[in-house]
């Protein structure tokens, strides 16, 4: 079990969970400022407006990477740092894009590969307001590109960039489920607007044609002279039939998986959506126009694999509810045995299988044609970890094993299957602004103490993961 010579790895961050800093230099508001200003929004009533202050600690970040081996390192910029108001027409913040400049500068100083992504889920505020941001699939598509174009040029040294962070979540979760910003539901005690029966279709439309877009610029204009490569984050939990007898649960799993991965990959890797998708959701799912189309087919360099959990899928009865995003199934953690997929972690949709992952890995390279993979995250929780005294937080054994298991299984898949991962990414660097779930979910290998100056300190997991690469990948 190996893992090439020139296999990258190290920690991922995002903007908005770990920067803080929120008006600092002149950075406009992001969607998520706004929605944890929305009382009961977020679990303990916090927001991201200090969270690591990772903004004012860029030497001591870069310092720690470097400390715990870590050859990579994928963070997200703030658009509303680099174009304040967001738009292709709204004026540029020089502070603000010359922070992440010398933060490139500064990583590749200490040896250290940047991995940037353009959005994770923080669309400049004023974009929703103006025009619905990602409702508004050409005006959307026209500022992030605007937007790519400004991180390309001023950041030459970048060499992998993603676009978008997992688009599933915030089509789902922000126009479904509303429990992500910008919160819209068709559930009217949660959002007195929003439609979860079109506005999620509609959306990740919206994201897969400006990432089409941010692509084409990037490799009719930089690409050649740069060198570099592009893709996008997808995420995907493995599936297991909760009866594997039943070949109703055999095709809920792969509904599930064409449902959360598919929706996103196919139109990049096949040219439009999953057909079980088409079937169940009628025109209710966007048709590609052939222009949208000729950008998104053949979009990515490499695939940025988010993955985290597993579960068992049972296939539903009756007619689809319209309101529904998985594909008319149910998600469980445990199967018609009674056999529980993982043990619990503070995530309710986390527990970990690191069979899964494999599995998923070899799902994903054969439907795809075996592409270049990068694990962009991979991480845990634990249950009640924010209780404990701060000396059993950092004895983390829960996450080292998660990471051991979940490592190996991608060796094995690398080694005996044939799949071509290339980098890895631990999410996360350090205990963060957990969205909805503010700080009580921590999932650093690095603690953060909060109450003194966001003091980060290695927990036990932070120095498992040197030695475990170090073991697997080979020897020029
Ligand atoms: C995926 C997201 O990209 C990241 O922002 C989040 O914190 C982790 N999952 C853990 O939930």
């Amino acid at each position: 079990m190996s893992l090439p010579n020139d296999f990258l790895w190290g920690f991922a961050t995002a903007a908005y969970q770990i920067e803080g800093a929120v008006e600092q230099d002149g950075r406009g508001a992001t969607i998520w400022d706004t929605f944890c200003k929305q009382p009961g929004k977020i679990a303990d009533g916090s927001s991201g407006v200090t969270a690591c202050d990772s903004y004012n600690r860029t030497a001591e970040d870069i310092s720690l990477l470097k400390s715990l081996g870590a050859t990579a390192y994928r963070f997200s910029l703030s658009w509303a740092r680099i174009i304040p108001l967001g738009g292709r027409d709204d004026p540029i913040n020089q502070a603000g894009l010359d922070h992440y400049v010398t933060f490139v500068d500064n990583l590749l100083r200490a040896g250290i590969t940047p991995f940037v992504t353009l959005l994770h889920w923080d669309v400049p505020d004023e974009l929703d307001r103006r025009y619905g941001g990602l409702l508004n699939t050409s005006e959307f598509g026209l500022d992030f590109a605007h937007y790519a174009r400004v991180c390309f040029q001023a950041m030459p040294k970048v060499k992998h960039w993603c676009t978008f962070n997992e688009p599933w979540c915030s089509t789902v979760l922000g126009y479904n489920v509303g429990q992500f910003a910008p919160g819209r539901s068709s559930d009217r005690s949660r959002s007195a607007e929003g439609d979860g029966k079109t506005e999620p279709w509609i959306t990740a439309h919206t994201l897969l044609v400006a990432h089409g877009r941010a692509v084409r610029i990037y490799r009719e204009d930089f690409k050649s002279v740069q060198g570099g490569e592009i893709g996008i984050v997808l995420n995907g939990d493995a599936v297991f039939p909760w009866d594997p007898l039943d070949p109703a649960d055999v095709m809920a799993c792969e509904r599930k998986l064409e449902f959360t991965i598919a929706w996103f990959a196919d139109p990049i890797y096949k040219g439009d959506y999953p057909t079980s998708m088409r079937k169940q959701l009628g025109c209710r799912l966007p048709i590609f126009s052939e222009e949208e189309k000729a950008l998104v087919y053949g979009s990515n360099d490499f695939y940025g694999m988010n993955h985290y959990t597993s579960n068992y899928i049972k296939h539903k009865p009756g007619t689809p509810d319209p309101e529904d995003v998985a594909g008319h199934l149910d998600i469980l953690f445990y199967n018609k045995k009674g056999y529980c997929i993982g043990e619990e972690t503070q995530s309710p949709w986390l527990r970990p299988c690191a069979l899964g992952f494999r599995d998923l890995m070899v799902w994903i390279s054969k439907r795809y044609e075996y592409p270049k993979i990068y694990v962009t995250e991979n991480g845990t929780s634990i249950k009640r970890e924010n209780d404990l005294p701060r000396e059993k937080i950092l004895e983390d054994d829960l996450r080292v094993r998660y990471y051991e298991e979940y490592v190996r299984a991608m060796a094995t898949a690398v080694s005996l299957d044939g799949v071509d991962v290339q980098g890895y990414f631990a999410w996360s660097l350090m205990d963060n602004f957990e969205w909805a779930e503010g700080y009580e979910t921590r999932f650093g290998v690095c603690y953060v103490d909060y109450e003194n100056g966001q003091k980060r300190v290695p927990k036990r997991s932070a120095r498992c993961l040197r030695p475990l690469f170090d073991g697997l990948i080979r020897e020029v």
